[in-house]
């Protein structure tokens, strides 16, 4: 029997309302319907504030992306609202600390879009090596500069990764394949793909590489990760590539070093600001340099990656409400359940207070129900505790109350 299908204990999935806005790729529409659910109602627009509330009252699972925000308020007006997907990387637009609260996990799609970073910085690698932008205008320009001075091959050059996840370790397996050298720093001991090494400091890799490449999230220790002292470190004549975060560059330091010729060249996609819309001027004192390649943050923006995202995301939303996972959650405990087999699953969520788990067992061992299973994870406020009962149970209202009555409880749901 598949979840939710045919208990009173727990909702049909024609009965759970989806709703997708923002022109969601229809990937999530069909990953839905693969799982039968038949309510999903797609926009193309972000609504504003009020009409949100309105859209949003009766709904189960909604996504959105980056530009609908769903404040405290908006979630407030959520009645039914069990989980929210962010389809996109950020999750700033939603108040996570009122999903929270409202015990609705959000799920967002972090690595959709790892092989497109990786892409664009292997081809600005090449560009960079032979001033290709800087040709380029010139021959816009009407100017004939046909010369070999300062352009490189590839091969044999040393690609320094900082930060080796998901971006940095694709990308070192890109540059391999072109005969490049690459040496990485990560702060947590990562296995070398192909024949990368390792560099035991920043430092080290600093002095080794001729073009530094970032990879690192934005934390409090990557702010300002690469200032003055640290480009003085680089080779003269190496190249700096940053598609990360803004603020992991010193940008004065750099437009510096660029002016000075300590170093040849930079692809700067992230910028410590950003224009918030394609209306406003995009200001930085990089505009106008020599081989600087600037982009405004697109490392990630491709079709592939949308259609990746619509899969990643809507893949969790269905996860959840299927059988109770919160794997990729960024603002709830993390349970990644095993798929139900002939149990009846009970979800309870509550504030982590002591006592709780006792009581939550006690109401299972009252009726003298086996359980098959129990995954708890707590986090500072909140925990989620899944319970696993042989057996498809009968419908049983007292069943839940008893669980939804316990002191601390914000949601319970049932699985059969
Ligand atoms: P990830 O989390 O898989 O990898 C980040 C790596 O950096 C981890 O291995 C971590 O241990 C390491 N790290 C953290 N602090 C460090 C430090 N101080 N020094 C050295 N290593 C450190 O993240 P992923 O997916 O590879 O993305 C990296 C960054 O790329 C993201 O945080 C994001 O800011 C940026 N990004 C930019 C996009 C764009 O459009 N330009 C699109 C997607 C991501």
């Amino acid at each position: 029997m598949s979840p939710h299908s045919l208990s009173p204990l727990s909702l049909s999935k024609d009965k759970i309302r989806v709703l997708l806005l923002e022109g969601i790729h229809p990937n999530a529409v069909r990953v839905f319907a693969d799982h039968g659910y038949a309510a999903v109602e797609s926009l193309p627009h972000a609504p504003d504030a009020e009409t949100l509330k309105r859209l949003i009252a009766d709904v189960h699972i909604v996504g959105i992306r980056s530009r609908t925000r769903l404040s405290a308020d908006v979630l407030g007006a959520a009645h039914r609202l069990f989980c929210v997907g962010c389809f996109c990387i950020g999750t700033n637009q939603v108040d996570l600390a009122a999903a929270r609260g409202a015990a609705i996990p959000v799920f967002n799609a972090p690595y959709s879009n790892t092989r497109s970073v990786a892409e664009m910085v292997m081809g600005e690698i090449i560009m960079l090596l032979r001033r290709t932008f800087e040709k380029s205008t010139q021959a816009h320009a009407g100017v004939w500069r046909k010369t070999a001075t300062g352009a490189h091959e590839t091969r044999g050059k040393v690609l320094g990764i900082v930060g080796y996840g998901h971006i940095g370790s694709q990308l070192s397996v890109l540059a391999e394949s072109l005969g490049m050298r690459v040496c990485y720093h990560d702060i947590v001991e990562k296995l070398p793909l192909g024949n990368a090494v390792a560099c035991r400091s920043l430092g080290e890799l600093l002095s080794a590489a001729d073009l530094v490449t970032l990879h690192v999230p934005a934390t409090p220790e990557t702010r300002d990760l690469i200032g003055a002292r640290e480009i003085a470190a680089m080779k003269p004549g190496s190249l700096l590539i940053n598609a990360a975060r803004g603020n992991v560059v010193r940008i004065p330091a750099l437009v510096e070093a660029l002016k000075s010729g300590h170093l040849a060249g930079a692809a700067i996609d992230v910028h410590p600001e950003e224009p918030a819309s394609g209306d406003e001027e995009f200001v930085s004192p990089l505009r106008g340099l020599a081989n600087v390649i600037l982009t405004p943050h697109v490392g990630g923006s491709t079709l592939e990656a949308q259609a990746n995202i619509g899969i990643e995301v809507a893949d969790k939303l269905v996860r959840y409400s299927d059988n109770g996972s919160t794997q990729g959650a960024v603002n709830f405990p993390e349970v990644a359940l095993p798929v139900q087999g002939r149990v009846t699953r009970f979800m309870h969520i509550h504030r982590n207070e002591p006592g709780v788990l006792s009581r939550i067992n006690a109401v299972f061992a009252s009726r003298g129900l086996n359980i098959a299973g129990q995954y708890l994870r707590t986090d500072g406020e909140i925990g989620y505790v899944v319970v696993d009962v042989d057996g498809e149970l009968e419908d049983d209202a007292n069943l839940r109350r008893n669980l939804e009555t316990i002191d601390g409880t914000m949601r319970v749901r049932f699985l059969v």
